[in-house]
């Protein structure tokens, strides 16, 4: 259950710190490569069958990024910041650095895409040879898991400022729905990783848990967008009389 340790991590970091992350956020995406280029290392590593020792706590650290999880915990905040009360200041306080997690969440799930793309290719064949539903779990997950990449590229390049500024703010505003593809995409993907595995405790909690997160931000998203609807019909009813 990384995901849990990671999203609460995420979460109290991105609260505590977040004035730090506005202002100096270069700095900021500097410390994130740093740690994304020692997880790619690590992954190598691994995969030639090394065997490393680490300082307390980082093996977990590498492993959280490796695996997906700790990207999977960014995006599932700056997701939930789409649902967010800019009423209350605490919720205000996390929502002013989504742009500068998108891009924190870009570049710290660089090397599970690394990893994981090369070990599904390399052992694509006996993906593919498999007769029963892992074929179908994986195939789902590898279509999923390529698309939210696809989408995931420009996102990132504009939430930097720099480029958001070529762009008209229109054409930006559009981009910025592919943003929902995108979490479907996560949802899929994970979903498709879990069912693919025998069940246990530790799966069965994983798929409950996604499927809460992904289903609970939906329902309020659509609660969100009724309501704004209903406000505006309201104003120009107002308007009209
Ligand atoms: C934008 C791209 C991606 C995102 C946001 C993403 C996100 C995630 C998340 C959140 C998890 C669950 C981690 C956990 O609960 O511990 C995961 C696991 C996994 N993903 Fe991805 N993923 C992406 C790309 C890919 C790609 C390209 C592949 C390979 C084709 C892939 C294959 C896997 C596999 C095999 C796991 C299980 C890993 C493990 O337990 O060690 N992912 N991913």
């Amino acid at each position: 259950m990384y995901i849990i340790v990671c999203l609460t991590i995420v979460t109290l970091l991105s609260y505590f710190l977040s004035d730090y992350i506005k202002k100096y956020s270069i700095n900021t995406y500097i410390v994130v490569s740093t740690l994304s280029l020692m997880a790619i290392i690590h992954a190598i590593l691994i995969l030639n069958g090394n065997s490393i020792e680490y300082v307390v706590g980082l093996k977990q650290l590498m492993r959280a990024i490796d695996s997906g999880a700790m990207g999977g915990a960014v995006f599932i905040l700056v997701m939930y910041m789409g649902v967010f009360d800019m009423k209350k200041a605490y919720q205000r306080k996390l929502r002013v650095i989504r742009a500068e997690l998108s891009i924190i969440g870009c570049i710290i799930t660089f090397p599970h895409n690394v990893h994981y793309l090369f070990s599904f290719i390399m052992n694509s064949g006996s993906i593919v040879k498999a007769r029963d539903f892992t074929v179908w779990t994986n195939l789902m997950m590898f279509a999923a898991a390529i698309i939210a990449i696809i989408i995931m590229i420009p996102l990132f390049i504009t939430s930097f400022r720099y480029f958001r500024k070529k762009i008209s703010a229109k054409a930006w505003k559009n981009l910025q729905e592919y943003a929902y593809i995108f979490y479907a995409m996560i949802f899929i993907q994970v979903m498709m990783v879990y069912l693919g595995r025998p069940s246990s405790l530790v799966r069965n909690l994983n798929l409950l848990f996604y499927f809460l997160i992904f289903t609970s931000y939906t329902v309020l998203k659509i609660k969100m967008v009724c309501e704004k609807r209903r406000l505006k019909i309201e104003k120009l009813a107002a308007n009209k009389y």
